[in-house]
């Protein structure tokens, strides 16, 4: 199966299961809109506890705030979003579709990168153990065609991005022949700004009606906050500030599932510092971000850094964890060194001081900020994609398994008693009362022992207790494991502490202080 199946069929498994449905489904649904259902929720909230847990209850110098959704809208002005947050866009006038210009040149250097790696793979076959990939790539023909054009053409991206030169960008698609995926046809319009940020009405901005506009980033309450929470907190610098919140923003090109989003929900946090420190800092919080997401266990070759090309308006240095997604590496997190950009902007737009006054050296100044922001539904469907498996077992069955980190796993245990019978479903229930305090439980006593686990199975719950007549005379039950499908037989008293071992969100937040 290929990988843009496999990537089908996960789409219509959370649909099928309750993990994420289409938002407004039943008018036919919202463009890059989605609702969690009763399992993502339960996802989404575990992978949002382990990350504000690992920022705010790991570190003795980070605090949580949760700042409105509605802000001023001269923030918006401060921060350069009004005038920056911009995609630029171009239309195929035979299909009437929109794209953004940059990711048709970036979609057309992945192909090229595509052709290389091939490339090299047909060499690794030929040459076999004797295969030296270095020496092949600086040596190959086809290989430095392919790296000389990739050059090229990154380099006029570049420089067409940095100096908002939309012309330009448009005789690159041109002179790449790129066409339009869906027409076929390089019948291109000439390449527009198009501001990402929703607006809407609000009454009593300066007294009257004013437009505001739906947070495209969660940061921004940060800054405006930083000297409510350093003088409330006495906050010593470096500190951070974190928070988990919705941020909106008119993407026009929404794709592959949760990925893009017009609204969706982001953890930043920023690290307020010392000016001349920011470069230590950023380092810092590169490896500690890279090792929070490797705890979660997809597997540490599904991430790499990726530096920025073109820097945001706000940014002196840039670079995205990438996770490789069923469609190849993709942005998860950003990690930006900020300066003093936002604060700076913020004291002269309103007037305040958005100074620290450092007790040590008695000087007043405006910290620098390293900020370190996620995805939540990008992580929820690295988590998703690369859990989701189709089995084949021993007598051409298939099962469908969600092999989730048990610590993120929605459901942690499902009681199941054997029949529906005999007084098991009292014994069950009664299990059920006793770890569901502490574990989200599930309770199911109908069709076939054999069909309840494959549904758990492909909701991805760790471990199914199955409550039989033998637990009746000697208060044992038999615990099985969803990945290996072992089974073991332990006494009741032993099950909290079993489920515990596997599930428990601290075993990955242990990992991150190792
Ligand atoms: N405050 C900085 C900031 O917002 P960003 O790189 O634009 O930086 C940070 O966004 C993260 O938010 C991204 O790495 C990604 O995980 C997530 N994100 C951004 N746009 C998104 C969208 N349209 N849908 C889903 N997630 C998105």
């Amino acid at each position: 199966m290929t990988q843009e199946e496999v990537f089908r069929n996960l789409t219509a498994h959370c649909k099928e299961y309750g993990f994420i449905f289409q938002s407004s489904e039943i008018y036919d649904g919202l463009a890059a809109v989605y609702d969690y259902g009763q399992l993502g929720v339960e996802l989404k909230n575990n992978i949002k506890t382990y990350w504000w847990d690992a920022m705010v209850r790991l570190h003795d110098n980070i605090v949580g705030i949760d700042s409105a959704i509605f802000m001023h809208p001269k923030i918006w002005e401060a921060s350069g979003h009004v005038a920056a947050f911009n995609d630029p866009l171009i239309d195929n006038k035979d299909s009437k579709k929109r794209y953004r210009a940059d990711v048709l040149i970036e979609d057309y250097l992945a192909k090229l990168e595509e052709k290389m790696n091939k490339e090299v793979e047909k060499g690794r076959r030929k040459f076999g153990e004797s295969f030296d990939e270095a020496q092949f790539r600086a040596t190959n023909p086809n290989v430095l065609r392919s790296k000389a054009k990739w050059d090229e053409v990154h380099t006029r991206m570049v420089k067409a991005l940095d100096a908002n030169d939309l012309e330009e960008m448009r005789q690159i698609i041109i002179d790449c022949d790129i066409v339009c995926p869906i027409s076929g046809t390089k019948n291109w319009t000439e390449v527009r700004k198009f501001n990402l940020m929703f607006s809407t009405q609000l009454g009593n901005v300066d007294g009257g009606v004013g437009t505001i506009y739906l947070r495209p980033e969660t940061a921004q309450g940060i800054f405006v906050n930083f000297l409510n929470v350093q003088k409330t907190g006495r906050m010593k610098i470096p500190f951070g500030i974190a928070q988990i919140g919705k941020a909106f923003r008119n993407e026009i090109v929404a794709r592959q599932f949760i990925f893009r989003m017009r609204e969706f929900e982001q953890m930043e946090m920023q690290f307020f510092i010392k000016p001349g420190t920011e470069m230590e800092w950023f380092a810092k919080w590169k490896e500690t971000r890279l090792a929070w997401h490797k705890a979660i266990g997809l597997g540490d070759e599904k991430y790499r850094f990726h530096d920025h090309d073109k820097l945001a308006h706000y940014a002196n240095a840039a670079t995205d964890i990438e996770f490789e997604f069923p469609f190849g590496f993709k942005e998860l997190e950003g990690i930006h060194s900020r300066t003093d950009f936002d604060l700076g902007n913020h004291q002269r737009m309103s007037g305040r001081k958005m100074q620290y006054f450092d007790p040590e050296t008695n000087e007043s100044y405006v910290p620098y900020v390293i900020e370190t922001s996620i995805g939540v539904d990008r992580t929820v469907l690295a988590v998703l994609s690369s859990a989701y498996h189709e089995e084949e077992l021993e007598g051409g069955e298939k099962r469908v398994v969600m092999s989730l980190p048990p610590a993120l796993a929605p459901v942690k245990a499902a009681i199941l008693p054997l029949v529906k019978k005999d007084g098991l479903p009292e014994k069950a229930r009664e299990i059920l009362h006793s770890l569901r305090v502490d574990f989200n439980c599930q309770y199911d006593e109908k069709d076939s022992i054999g069909r309840r686990y494959r549904r758990q199975d492909a909701i991805g719950t760790p471990i199914c207790v199955t409550v039989d007549h033998d637990t009746l005379a000697d208060n044992t039950v038999t615990v099985r494991y969803r990945d290996t499908m072992t089974q073991d037989r332990i006494p009741v008293e032993n099950l909290h502490k079993v489920i515990a071992d596997q599930v428990n969100i601290n075993n990955l937040l242990r990992k991150n202080i190792e």
